[in-house]
C-alpha cells in the first residue's frame, strides 16, 4: 500500500477522529534513533521523544525483535491467567526501585495513578475509618485525564469543564510545606507529587521539600505517591525522579519509557501498602500482557546495559550548559534529559517551538514562554550540537522572535 501524503492524512483525520487535539502541521511515518522522517520525507531531529516515551530512541533493535518474537508467540492473555513475563518485569522494577514492593499493570500513566488513588483509599480507610479518603496534591500538577485523575490534577481551568469530578481531592501550592501541613487533616490517606512537574512547566521540586513531605505523610499516617510517569526509568538522571532526594515513597507510579512506545504503565507500592487490595479490588483486561511485557522487560534490558540514568544525567549537563549559552534563552532548568529553556522576556515559546518544527526539530512549548526538550537519553553529541544550533538560528530569527534577540 502507498504511504498517503500529509494532506491524505489530514482530510482522513478530520474527517473520522474527535478533534481534541490541537496538532502540529505534520504527520511522521519513521524514526530510528534520534531521528524522525515525515510523509514527505524531510528529516527532523526528536528532542521530545513522544513526550518523553521513546526514551532509548525509534525503533530500537532490541525492543523491535522482542516485539515481533512475541507477536509470533502469544500476543494476549488474560490476567485470569499467569504470563511469564510481568513477574519479571514487576521483579526488575522493584529491583531498581529499592526492593520490598509490588506491582500493578496498567496501560497508561492515568490509569497507573487510577491505581495508586485506589489503592490509597482502601489503605486508608482499613487503618484511618471510613473518612480517610483524601489525597492532595499540587497545583501546577499533571495526573492524567481521567476523571479521577483529572480531579488530582491541579490545573483548575483542565478541571472547570468536567466538573462535578470526584469528590475527595484538594491542591495545595507546589514547594510549599507549610501549605500541605495546614491541608493534612485526618481524612488525607494520600499525597500525591510529582519530584519534577512535567506538564506544569518542568519545575523541580526544591531541596528538602520532598524531605520534609514524607515526614508529615509519616506524621500524619498518609501515604506518599510519587508520580514518576513523565520522570521515571532514567529521566532524570536517576532511574527515578525521586532518588534525588532522601525520601523513599509508599507507591511510584510510571509509563512513558517503560515500553519504549508500547502502551504499558505500572503501579508500584511497598509490599505492606499493596496488601490492601484484595483479589477482585483492581483488574484490567490487557495490562502487563505479553506483547506489552515483552517491550517492557527488552526496554529495561537495554536500558541497564547502557546505564541510562548515568547518560541522561551527563548528556542533560552539556546540553543545559549549550542552552544557556544561546542568545534568547535566560535560564535552563529541569534534572537529566527533562529541560526546560526559558526565553528572554518578549519571546513566546510557541512561535519559536512552531518554526523548531518548520526547520526539522521537534520540542514543545511547555508554557507560553518556555521550550521543553526531552531527548531519547541515548542522544549524541552530534545531535545536541546540531539541535541546540537549530534552536539557536531560530531565535535570532527576528522574524520569529518579534524584534530580535539582544
Ligand atoms: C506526570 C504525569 N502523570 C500522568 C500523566 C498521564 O499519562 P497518560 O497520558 O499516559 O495517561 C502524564 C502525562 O503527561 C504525566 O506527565
Amino acid at each position: 500500500m502507498p504511504t498517503p501524503t500529509y494532506d491524505d492524512i489530514v482530510a482522513l483525520d478530520a474527517a473520522h477522529v474527535m478533534q481534541t487535539y490541537g496538532r502540529a502541521p505534520v504527520a511522521f511515518v519513521r524514526g530510528e534513533g534520534t531521528v524522525l522522517y515525515d510523509a514527505d520525507g524531510k528529516r527532523y531531529l526528536d528532542f521530545l521523544s513522544g513526550l518523553a516515551v521513546t526514551s532509548l530512541g525509534h525503533a530500537h533493535p532490541a525492543v523491535a525483535d522482542a516485539l515481533a518474537e512475541q507477536a509470533r508467540t502469544l500476543l494476549h492473555v488474560s490476567n485470569l491467567y499467569y504470563n511469564a513475563l510481568q513477574p519479571q518485569v514487576a521483579a526488575t522494577l522493584d529491583r531498581l526501585l529499592g526492593g520490598d514492593g509490588r506491582v500493578f499493570f496498567a496501560n497508561s500513566g492515568a490509569e497507573a495513578n487510577e491505581c495508586a488513588i485506589k489503592l490509597a483509599r482502601r489503605h486508608g480507610q482499613a487503618n484511618g475509618g471510613a473518612e480517610r479518603y483524601h489525597v492532595l496534591s499540587a497545583y501546577g500538577s499533571f495526573h492524567g485525564r481521567t476523571l479521577t485523575t483529572l480531579a488530582a490534577t491541579g490545573q483548575p481551568q483542565k478541571q472547570e469543564t468536567f466538573q462535578p469530578l470526584p469528590t475527595g481531592f484538594r491542591q495545595v501550592a507546589f514547594a510549599d510545606v507549610d501549605a500541605l501541613a495546614a491541608a493534612m487533616d485526618e481524612r488525607v490517606c494520600a499525597v500525591m507529587l510529582e519530584p519534577v512537574q512535567g506538564e506544569g512547566g518542568v519545575q523541580p521540586a526544591p531541596p528538602g521539600y520532598l524531605e520534609a513531605v514524607r515526614a508529615l505523610c509519616d506524621e500524619r499516617e498518609a501515604l506518599l505517591i510519587m508520580d514518576e510517569v513523565q520522570t521515571g526509568l532514567g529521566r532524570t538522571g536517576a532511574w527515578f525522579g525521586f532518588q534525588h532526594s532522601g525520601a523513599r515513597p509508599d507507591v511510584v507510579t510510571m509509563a512513558k519509557a517503560l515500553g519504549n512506545g508500547v502502551p504499558i504503565g505500572a503501579c508500584w507500592a511497598r509490599a505492606d501498602v499493596a496488601a490492601a487490595f484484595k483479589p477482585g479490588d483492581h483488574a484490567t483486561t490487557f495490562g502487563g500482557q505479553p506483547l506489552a511485557a515483552a517491550a517492557a522487560l527488552a526496554t529495561l534490558t537495554v536500558m541497564e546495559a547502557e546505564a541510562v540514568p548515568t547518560r541522561a544525567a551527563a548528556a542533560g549537563q552539556r546540553l543545559c550548559a549549550a542552552l544557556a549559552a544561546v542568545p534568547g534563552i535566560v535560564d535552563v532548568r529541569g534534572a537529566g534529559l527533562l529541560i526546560a529553556a526559558e526565553l528572554a522576556p518578549g519571546i513566546e515559546a510557541r512561535p519559536v517551538a512552531d518554526e523548531c518544527l518548520a526547520r526539522g526539530l521537534v520540542l514543545n512549548a511547555v508554557t507560553p514562554t518556555a521550550l521543553r526538550l526531552a531527548p531519547p537519553l541515548l542522544v549524541t553529541d552530534d545531535e545536541i550540537a546540531e539541535a541546540v544550533a537549530l534552536l539557536a538560528a531560530v531565535l535570532a530569527d527576528p522574524t520569529i522572535t518579534g524584534g530580535g534577540v539582544q
